[in-house]
């Protein structure tokens, strides 16, 4: 059965209200935390996304009861037995070794293969591996798979990360959180998903602070205990949402969103010429005059311009006057939106790091193919500014990252369905 693909009508200005469903970069390091709770744990406001079920999946696998009750999703991991992953499951998402942490953590020992590149480049797990080394952790590595474990008790560390990397960030955490002593990670990253875990496991018992800033300190506790936690709202899917509204020269009110989250992504869009005005849990943008282009904008570890961002900003840059410049500091293969947006129309040239977009008055609808999560929502962007009809197929990449996006379009006013 060949796979579904989007069916967009371009040409709209976009108008209307939306609401925001939860980060899924928070809510997996969140279920992969679940085991170190040894309880039954309450993840609310938890999104849709193939990526979240692929994270029940591994629980699942390794003895835990996971359901799901509405936006809800219930993990029970009292009954935690398998310290292993198997290949598949790792390959299926490339952040699934975030549960290297937290079996680490729980159970002492982990054997995962090692998670498959992506289409954003190689993934490198380096700056993971050594912090949990510094830990104690004993990993070997041969034929692909990982064979890792911890002395009895974690008994504290101190490191400093060669770069704010993300994930690493979540793994030192899930592993340093059950023992005794004080871990103290300094360059760790600053995103708020990190803060949204430390916040669900101190809301276990964790004693964990720091978190947002670049120093984070652990201090090791005997054990968790189970908790209900409500996530955080998605700050990328906000921002695509405020690029359907910027691309169309329409206006959006987003719901449910966390503005503090944010600077860096309204301040880009300020500057391409839209009207932003963030409130309380509330965003709204108006894009009703001709967008301008952005001179330089570089991609950076938050609070700079998130990354993710990036390919939605592009999309929204193809129609904005003048000449634009994207710096992408993060991923080294992070333009793959390109080559499809130029079939649309755009005229874009990238090269190594750097991306150039000179604005163009219309886009024409195309056929376009997605090749990774958020370049594929970035031809959803092109295709609703597009004249005439968008295909975009390989949705499965958009459906890891966004729940419900078709609809939530359309309640915008936009035409656009799954085929
Ligand atoms: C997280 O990935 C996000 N994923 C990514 O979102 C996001 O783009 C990225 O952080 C940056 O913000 C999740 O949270 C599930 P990193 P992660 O470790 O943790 C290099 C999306 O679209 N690096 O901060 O993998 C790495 O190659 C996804 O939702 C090493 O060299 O990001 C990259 O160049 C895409 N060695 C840079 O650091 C390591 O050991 C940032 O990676 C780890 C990372």
């Amino acid at each position: 059965m060949t796979e579904s693909k989007l069916y967009i009508e371009g040409g709209k200005r976009l108008a209307g209200e939306v609401f925001v469903h939860g980060a899924k970069n928070s809510v997996l390091p969140v279920l992969a935390a679940t085991l170190l709770s040894g309880g039954v744990c309450r993840i609310e406001n938890c999104p849709e996304l193939s990526d979240v079920y692929s994270s029940t999946r591994i629980l699942r696998s390794l003895g835990c009861k996971c359901r799901r009750e509405g936006s809800a999703v219930e993990v029970d991991a009292r009954t935690l037995s398998g310290c292993e992953i198997s290949e598949d499951l790792m390959r299926e998402m490339r952040s699934s070794i975030v549960f290297l942490g937290a079996i680490l953590g729980r159970l002492r020992r982990c054997r995962l293969s090692f998670p498959g590149g992506c289409e954003l480049g190689p993934r490198p797990i380096d700056i993971h591996l050594s912090g949990l080394r510094k830990l104690g952790a004993k990993i070997t590595e041969a034929h692909g798979v990982l064979d890792c474990s911890m002395p009895s008790a974690v008994t504290g560390a101190s490191m400093t990360l060669p770069l704010p990397s993300v994930g690493a960030t979540e793994n030192i955490m899930l592993a340093a959180v059950l023992g005794s002593g004080e871990t103290v990670i300094r360059n760790a990253a600053r995103e708020p998903e990190i803060s949204d875990l430390a916040g669900f496991l101190n809301a276990c018992g964790a004693k964990i602070s720091g978190q947002g800033s670049a120093t984070v300190v652990i201090n090791g506790v005997e054990s968790l205990h189970g908790a209900t936690y409500s996530i955080m709202p998605d700050r990328i899917v906000a921002a695509t949402y405020m690029g359907a509204a910027a691309i169309t020269n329409g206006e959006v009110m987003l719901r449910g969103v966390r503005p503090a989250d944010m600077h860096s992504t309204v301040s880009a869009f300020e500057q391409a010429g839209a009207g932003v005005y963030p409130y309380s849990d509330r965003i709204y943008l108006s894009a009703k005059k001709p967008l301008r282009a952005i001179k330089t904008l570089r991609t950076a570890p938050y609070p700079g311009f998130p990354t993710d961002c990036q390919p939605i900003v592009m999309a929204v840059l193809t129609k904005a006057r003048g000449t634009s410049m994207i710096v992408e500091n993060i991923f080294e293969n992070r333009f793959r939106a390109a080559p499809e947006l130029r079939r649309l129309g755009a005229d874009i040239k990238a090269e190594g790091r750097v991306a150039v977009i000179e604005g163009v008055p219309r886009l024409s609808g195309a056929a376009t193919v997605a090749s990774d999560l958020r370049a594929g929502a970035a031809l959803v962007l092109g295709g609703l500014a597009a004249e005439g009809v968008t295909t975009v197929s390989n949705l499965h990449y958009i459906d890891r990252g966004y729940e419900a996006l078709e609809s939530s379009l359309r309640a915008l006013g936009a035409r656009i369905r799954r085929i």
